[in-house]
C-alpha cells in the first residue's frame, strides 16, 4: 500500500494532469487530449494513395490507380516493383500475407502467401551435432529458404481480385529492374552496411555491388538485367513462369548446390491459401486483420480486447498509467503466442478463445495496474475457455473504398543474403521462424514449442500484421509494419493512436513506441518517452531501457498506413522512422 501511495504521489507531482486525474476519477473533460496533430501532417488525396516503404514502388502503384485500376492492381504493381526497387525485403523469393478489402461485396479476404516447409524439412534438421540451434543453418544457409509464396501470391490476387492485365501491372517493375533506377541513400547505406551477407555469396555480390566489389552510391543507377529476364518471364507465363520452366530449374539448381532442400516437387506443390480473415471489436470499430499463420491478428485483437477495459484516452498518451496497462497485456499475448500459435493446417490454433471478450477479461483481472508483473511468473493460457530485421509493409486504397495492405519479407534484411544466379532473385530464411527447438528463441528472441515445429509441408509462425479498420460500417484504416516480434506491438500502437487518441494517421504514426514480448522481460522504448514517465514505469517494477540506437531494435516498426476521414479525404502516412518511404496519393 505504501509503495502504491508513493507511485500515484511520484504520479502526482510528475505529469499532473494525466495520471493523477485518472487516479482521482475526474471528469475526461478535464484531461486534454493530446493529439500531436499539428506538427505532423498526413499526405492528402482524394482519390487513392499507395504508401511504402520506396518512392518508385509507391509510384508504380499510383500509375495503375491513375490508369483505372483497382487497389489490388496497385497493390500488386507496388509488389513487383519493391522486389526490384527495396532488395532488402522487397522480393520473389520469399512470401506474405495480403489483406483486401472488396467494397462493393463488403467481404475481406486474407490472401496467405507465406513459405512452406520443402518436402524434404524435419523438425530438428536446424539442431547441431551438440543438440543445440546450428544458428548459422537457420539463418544463412540454402537450408534456411521455404518455398517461396511471393509469385503465386501476387499473381493470384492480381487474377482474382484485380482488373488489369499482369503484363500492364508488371510494367514499371520490369522497367526498373531493366533500365535501371536511382540508387537513394538509404539503399546506398544499407547496401554497404550489409556487404559482409550479401559478398558470401558470389551471385548476390555480382547483382548489387560493382566490378570492383564497391556498393553502388546515391545518385547512381541499380541496373538488374537477371532480374528483368524473370520478371518478364512471370509478365508472360503467369506464375508458372516463376515455378516451372528456366526460373525454376536456376533455384532448383542454387539448392542442389548449396545443399539447400526446395525441389521442382516443393514448387509445383506451393499453394496460396485464401483465409477467413479474424475480426474483432474495439470501442465500436471494427478490426479485421490476418489468421494464423500469422500470430499478428489473433493477438492485435487479443490486446485491444483486454484494452478496451480500461480508459486509456484520459491516461493520456505514452503515460506511464497508459504504458503499463499495454506492457502488461503484451505480456500475456506474447506468452500464449508461444504456446497456441501455429499453421492452422497442422495445429488446431483456439483462435476463438484468444480472441474471445471473456478469455480478455480473465486476463485483465490478473493485471496489477500498479505493479509489474514478471515475465517469469507469466505463463501461456494452461486452458483456454471452450470452443515471429527486414519485412516491408504496403497500404492501399482506390477512389471506391477498396484497401490492401500487404506485408512481406525475406525474413532478414536481404533473406539469407543468397541469390540465384541467372534469375536475379534473393532467397529467404524464413524456415528461423519455425520453432528450431522448444525453449530455444529464434532470431528474434521468441519462444515456441510444438504449435510451431518444423514440418514438411508447413508454414512457419509469423508475426506479420496487415490490418483493416471499419468505422460506422465504412472503409476507416488500413496499415501493418515490418519489425519481427515488434510488429504486432507497432500496429496496436498505431490503432489506438488513431482509434483511442483521436491522432491524424501521421502524428499516430510518428510518436514514440514500446515493445514488450514477454521475453525477454523488459520494455523497449523508442526515445521520445520522458525520463519521468520511464522513472514511473521503473518505479512499478517494469524492466525499462531505450531500443539500443544504431542496432536493429533503434526503431520499433516502420508502418506504412492510409485513413479514410468521414470527409473523404484520403491521408496516408509513410513512417519517417526508415528511410525512402512515400505516400502517394492523387
Ligand atoms: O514473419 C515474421 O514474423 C518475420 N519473418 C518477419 C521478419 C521481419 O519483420 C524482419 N523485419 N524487419
Amino acid at each position: 500500500m505504501k509503495f502504491f501511495n508513493k507511485i500515484s504521489l511520484a504520479a502526482i507531482a510528475v505529469i499532473g494532469g494525466s495520471l493523477a486525474g485518472f487516479a482521482q476519477g475526474v471528469q475526461p473533460s478535464q484531461t486534454p487530449l493530446i493529439t500531436y496533430d499539428t506538427q505532423f501532417h498526413p499526405t492528402l488525396a482524394k482519390n487513392g494513395m499507395v504508401s511504402s516503404q520506396e518512392r518508385n514502388a509507391s509510384e508504380a502503384g499510383l500509375s495503375m490507380l491513375k490508369a483505372g485500376g483497382n487497389a489490388v492492381d496497385a497493390a500488386v504493381a507496388t509488389g513487383f516493383a519493391l522486389a526490384v526497387t527495396h532488395p532488402q525485403a522487397g522480393n520473389l523469393g520469399g512470401g506474405g500475407f495480403m489483406m483486401v478489402y472488396l467494397r462493393d461485396q463488403d467481404k475481406t479476404i486474407a490472401i496467405d502467401y507465406r513459405e512452406m516447409a520443402p518436402a524434404g524439412a524435419t523438425r530438428d534438421m536446424f539442431i547441431g551435432p551438440d543438440g543445440n540451434v546450428d544458428r548459422r543453418m537457420a539463418f544463412f544457409s540454402h537450408k534456411s529458404s521455404g518455398t517461396p509464396g511471393s509469385v503465386k501470391g501476387l499473381v493470384e490476387a492480381l487474377e482474382q481480385y484485380g482488373t488489369l492485365p499482369l503484363a500492364q501491372v508488371m510494367a514499371p517493375a520490369i522497367k526498373l529492374a531493366e533500365e535501371g533506377f536511382v540508387v537513394s541513400w538509404g539503399l546506398e547505406e544499407s547496401l554497404t552496411r550489409y556487404q559482409k551477407r550479401l559478398k558470401g555469396n558470389a551471385a548476390a555480390a555480382g547483382y548489387f555491388y560493382k566490378a570492383d566489389g564497391s556498393p553502388y552510391h546515391a545518385g547512381e543507377i541499380l541496373r538488374q538485367p537477371d532480374l528483368a529476364k524473370t520478371l518478364k518471364a512471370i509478365a508472360a507465363n503467369g506464375a508458372a513462369g516463376f515455378y516451372e520452366g528456366w526460373v525454376a530449374d536456376k533455384l532448383v539448381a542454387t539448392m542442389k548446390a548449396g545443399g539447400g532442400l526446395i525441389t521442382h516437387a516443393d514448387l509445383k506443390a506451393y499453394t496460396v491459401k485464401h483465409r477467413p480473415p479474424i475480426e474483432g471489436t474495439f470501442r465500436g470499430v471494427k478490426i479485421v486483420t490476418m489468421p494464423p499463420p500469422s500470430s499478428g491478428g489473433v493477438h492485435i485483437v487479443q490486446m485491444l480486447n483486454v484494452l478496451e477495459g480500461w480508459d486509456l484516452r484520459n491516461m493520456g498518451h505514452n503515460s506511464a498509467a497508459y504504458i503499463h496497462r499495454v506492457v502488461e497485456t503484451m505480456k500475456y499475448a506474447y506468452a500464449d503466442r508461444s504456446k497456441w500459435l501455429g499453421d492452422p493446417d497442422y495445429f488446431d490454433v483456439p483462435v476463438k478463445a484468444l480472441t474471445s471478450k471473456g478469455y480478455a477479461a480473465s486476463i485483465r483481472a490478473k493485471i496489477n495496474v500498479n505493479k509489474a508483473t514478471p515475465s517469469t511468473e507469466i505463463s501461456p493460457a494452461t486452458k483456454l475457455p471452450e470452443e515471429s530485421h527486414d519485412t516491408t509493409h504496403f497500404s492501399v486504397m482506390d477512389k471506391d473504398g477498396n484497401m490492401v495492405a500487404n506485408t512481406y519479407t525475406l525474413n532478414f534484411t536481404y533473406g539469407n543474403g543468397m541469390a540465384v544466379a541467372g534469375a536475379g532473385f534473393l532467397l529467404n530464411n524464413e524456415m528461423d521462424d519455425f520453432s528450431a527447438k522448444p525453449g530455444s528463441p529464434n532470431a528474434f528472441g521468441l519462444l515456441g514449442g510444438e504449435a510451431n515445429s518444423i514440418a514438411a509441408g508447413k508454414r512457419p509462425l509469423s508475426s506479420m500484421t496487415p490490418t483493416f479498420v471499419f468505422k460506422d460500417g465504412k472503409p476507416f484504416m488500413a496499415t501493418g509494419s515490418p519489425g519481427g516480434s515488434r510488429i504486432i506491438n507497432a500496429v496496436l500502437q498505431v490503432v489506438l493512436n488513431v482509434v483511442e487518441f483521436d491522432m491524424n494517421v501521421q502524428a499516430a504514426t510518428n510518436v514514440p513506441r514500446f515493445h514488450h514480448q514477454w521475453f525477454p522481460d523488459r520494455i523497449f522504448t523508442e526515445p521520445g518517452l520522458s525520463l519521468d514517465t520511464r522513472k514511473i514505469l521503473a518505479g512499478m517494477g517494469q524492466n525499462i531501457e531505450l531500443a539500443p540506437v544504431g542496432g536493429k531494435l533503434s526503431v520499433l516498426g516502420t508502418t506504412q498506413s492510409i485513413v479514410l476521414t468521414p470527409n473523404g479525404m484520403i491521408h496516408g502516412a509513410s513512417d519517417p522512422r526508415r528511410p525512402g518511404g512515400y505516400a502517394a496519393g492523387y
